[in-house]
């Protein structure tokens, strides 16, 4: 089927199922357009999707736009599983507008990742005890964890080689390098302007976790996508973080870092707490 044709018979289907939620497959119609682009090859997807974009109508009810996108997903990347339509958390425009802000164009993959750190921060807000992150970069999980503290006492501990990486090993698969996620410093700094309940320790960790030995936490976030250092992060803060506080490892489900798991599986084997693998790709541990 021509692309022309696949895109005029996406933009014609009619809106008889906009009150309706995803239960079930889509209508005939659209299984079988899938089932006649499936075989698309993937680098013309960008094209198909362009064409697809252009063919619908900005009337085109918003629920056969959506059925439109997940065909399409399905017949060019069946991988991927659409969700639920009507998730609510897409139309959080307040949070949309602070994801704009502060990531880069365009670029919406850490989008659940990033509301799930703000949601969680919710369930320590009664805690006490100090937040750290390890792995800052940019600081765009630092700023919903700074301005989750906000009106508390304590402070946000930000640890960054602002290196980017240290040497993956073999555990660590072949997706990262030394040097990988080299960010300066002033890039966190900005990020942040205007907040003031952080810290920012610059080098390697562990090296420079000592400084805040004597501090509690309730919240600690790791980024560090590599083995060494999740694992340098574990066996230091979990002895320092309150009962009821929460581990976040935005690592843990993703293929590009197996080390990252490997470090928490291992850590957590002989510990009384179980880790909860979101479909975010993150993982959770509450400490008992
Ligand atoms: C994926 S980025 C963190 C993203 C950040 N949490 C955010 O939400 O934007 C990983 C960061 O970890 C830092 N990092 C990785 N390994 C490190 C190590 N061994 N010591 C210090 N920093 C490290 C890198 O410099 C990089 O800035």
């Amino acid at each position: 089927m021509k692309l022309k044709t696949v895109v005029e018979r996406l933009s014609m289907m009619g809106g008889n199922r906009r009150n309706e939620r995803s239960r079930s497959a889509p209508n005939s119609e659209i299984c079988d357009l899938a089932l006649e682009i499936e075989g698309l090859a993937p680098n013309n997807a960008h094209t198909l999707l362009k064409a697809l974009k252009h063919g619908l109508s900005t009337e085109t009810a918003e629920w056969d736009r959506y059925i439109a996108a997940e065909t399409l997903s399905t017949a060019i990347y069946p991988k991927y599983k659409f969700s639920e339509y009507g998730r609510l958390f897409l139309e959080d425009r307040e949070f949309i507008s602070y994801y704009e802000h502060i990531m880069d164009p365009g670029n919406w993959h850490s989008f659940d990742r990033k509301y799930t750190l703000r949601e969680l921060l919710r369930l320590v807000e009664h805690l006490d005890g100090d937040m750290a992150e390890c792995g800052a970069y940019k600081g765009a999980s630092a700023y919903l964890m700074c301005k989750a503290a906000e009106s508390t006492p304590s402070l946000v501990h930000l640890f960054d080689s602002f290196e980017g990486l240290a040497d993956p090993l073999p555990v660590d698969g072949s997706y990262w390098q030394r040097g990988s996620l080299t960010t300066p410093e002033s890039a966190l700094h900005a990020t942040l302007e205007g907040l003031s309940n952080y810290r920012t320790y610059k080098g390697w960790i562990p090296d420079r976790f000592g400084e805040i030995a004597d501090r509690q936490m309730r919240f600690v976030h790791i980024d560090v996508d590599l083995y060494e250092a999740t694992l340098s992060s574990l066996n230091f803060f979990y002895p320092n973080l309150v009962p009821g506080g929460i581990f976040l490892l935005d690592d843990y489900g993703f293929s590009s870092c197996p080390g990252a798991k490997q470090a928490a599986d291992e850590f957590f084997a002989a510990k009384p707490e179980q880790i909860a693998m979101l479909p975010t790709g993150q993982a959770i541990i509450v400490k008992q």
